[in-house]
């Protein structure tokens, strides 16, 4: 067996513990693990919108300078290429990559695969061994092609318990000046009356009523909308 697990766990962990992120304990645990590896570990999220996966990403990404941030959807416009060659990331953090093309998508696979990244332009071509950690988030793996899946350890994120979704709600709110006890009611009031688990939907709530008072009038016109829109 190598060094590795004679290493003490958070030898190389220390950097990213993810603090702004409530819940998500397991998934926590992996990437450190993922991150303190002395190989690539490759780690894709998958789950419903608001469940943490961007942040997970922006947290390695302000905790690391040695990473690339790009959307999928934008990777074209830059050259994911490119970037790659250019920055030489250890961690490259994909957000979004059910959106990234295919030529992007095959370009990473390699990477993936082998850790060699090349590009072959009319008259040059260049090619660089690159050890990269790729870090990916997708709300589905429909259109994540399947050699390039299996590659990922995928990690789906499970829903918010009640009391996980009000903590978020509390620390969400805190940035809009909301004290936690509104916090609280706005929680409860998306949860049980709008059957929504977006938190996206409590900053919403919060911002359209000025006051607690106004609170139910703003989730029922919401709630009414909502049925209107027919999702
Ligand atoms: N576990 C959490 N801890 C703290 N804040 C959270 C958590 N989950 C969601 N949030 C809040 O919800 C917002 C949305 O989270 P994020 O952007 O990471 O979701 P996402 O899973 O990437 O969603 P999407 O699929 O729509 O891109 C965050 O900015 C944060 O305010
Ligand atoms: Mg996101």
């Amino acid at each position: 067996m190598g060094s590795l697990w004679h290493k003490p766990f958070h030898y190389a962990n220390n950097a990213c513990k993810f603090e702004g992120i409530v819940g998500h304990d397991d998934i926590k645990q992996i990437f450190v693990k993922a991150i303190g590896s002395k190989k690539p570990v490759h780690l894709l999220l998958l789950g419903q919108p608001a469940s943490a996966k961007t942040m997970f990403l922006t947290e390695i990404m302000r905790s690391f300078k040695q990473s690339l941030f790009v959307v999928g959807s934008n990777t074209t416009k830059a050259g994911l290429v490119n970037q790659l060659f250019e920055r030489r990331p250890k961690f490259v953090l994909i957000d979004e990559l059910e959106k990234m093309n295919n030529t992007d998508q095959t370009s990473l696979l390699h990477l993936m695969e082998t850790g060699i990244i090349s590009e072959t332009k009319i008259n040059k071509s260049r090619q660089m061994q690159l050890a990269s950690w790729v870090f990916a988030t997708a709300n589905s793996s429909q259109k994540i092609m399947e050699p390039l899946l299996s590659r990922f350890l995928l990690i789906k994120m499970p829903e918010y318990t009640f009391e996980e979704f009000r903590e978020i709600a509390v620390s969400r709110l805190k940035e809009e000046n909301v004290d936690d006890f509104v916090a609280r009611v706005i929680a409860h009031k998306v949860w049980k009356e709008l059957a929504s688990r977006d938190v996206r939907d409590v900053v919403k709530v919060a911002r359209l009523a000025g006051s607690i008072e106004e609170i139910p009038f703003v989730v029922k016109m919401l709630n009414k909308q909502h049925r209107i829109g027919g999702n």
